[in-house]
């Protein structure tokens, strides 16, 4: 387990444990079905993937959500080169409830989060993955939709950055006039910078709903179908160049559902950019 590694839900497909999570190297094919979270009380649960360029360490972070929503029986679960895990269970002393997926640069794990089920999004907790340590940062005016329901949390070269269309929908279609984008540069104080772009060349594709799915090396912004159809097409919107290239994948006519992992490259190398 040397190489970038995605984590999965999936469906065993039994009737009892419908979903579990699986971490995978698409490398090599390897994969390791993560030990179900136990507990006596039944609530949901969710769990987040984290990186450690330090330690260089996989970590998935979990935790049940109350009925209010707010998160308890925080455990992390350390997976070792050898491939072996181990869980150790944490103290969070900031009750939250977390909003978002979430996206790992640098060492620290970031995910929107709301004081409860009823509550707006109001900040991003940021979990420390070396140390094992939370922090809330508070999002506000004039950057709160940054932290808009459906904004898209996206690693910006290496900056924490959020993503919505301009009528505030968390995908683009041929109607969408662009996207804004903000970018941190300093979560502390407060301080994003906002980018707008307009979409017209979008336009001439004439397609359906996009999502947004990451952003490549190469500071393009990847647009995946909501809802795959064939022929297949990934946008890549170039924020320098103000363009969009169209790239056709063939060989996806029989998936309903398609996830996107971006910079997934074969070599080690590339760990430094996870
Ligand atoms: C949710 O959080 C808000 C803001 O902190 C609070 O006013 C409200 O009472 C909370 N609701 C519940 C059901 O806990």
């Amino acid at each position: 387990m040397n190489f970038p590694l995605i984590m999965l839900l999936i469906y065993t497909g039994r009737k009892t444990a419908a979903m579990v999570w699986e971490i995978c190297n698409p490398s090599t094919g390897q994969s390791v079905i993560l030990p179900k979270m136990k507990s006596r009380k039944r609530t949901g649960a969710t769990s987040f993937f984290g990186y450690d360029p330090t330690e260089k360490q996989f970590k998935v972070l979990s935790m049940f959500i109350t009925k209010n929503g707010i998160s308890n029986e925080h455990q992390v679960l350390t997976l070792a080169p050898t491939g072996k895990l181990s869980v150790r269970i944490i103290e969070c002393s900031i009750p939250h409830c977390p909003q978002s997926p979430g996206i790992c640069i640098n060492g620290v794990l970031y995910y929107k989060s709301s004081p409860n089920w009823s509550s707006e999004v109001d900040g991003i907790m940021c979990f420390d993955v070396r140390s094992e340590t939370f922090r809330f940062v508070r999002v506000m005016e004039p950057f709160i939709r940054a932290v808009h329901p459906r904004a898209t949390l996206i690693n910006y070269n290496g900056k924490l950055a959020s993503v919505m269309s301009t009528q505030s929908y968390n995908y683009i279609d041929e109607k969408s006039i662009g996207f804004v984008m903000y970018v941190v540069q300093d979560l502390e104080k407060q301080k994003w910078s906002k980018h707008n772009y307009e979409l017209t060349h979008l336009r001439e594709y004439g397609v359906a709903m996009l999502l947004f799915a990451g952003v490549t090396v190469a500071g393009e912004i990847v647009l995946l179908p909501k809802y795959p159809s064939s022929p297949f097409y990934v946008f890549y919107c170039s924020l320098e160049r103000k363009s969009i290239r169209r790239v056709e994948i063939q060989g996806m006519g029989g998936f309903k559902q398609v996830y996107t992992f971006v910079n997934h490259v074969e070599d080690v190398k590339l760990m430094q950019t996870f």
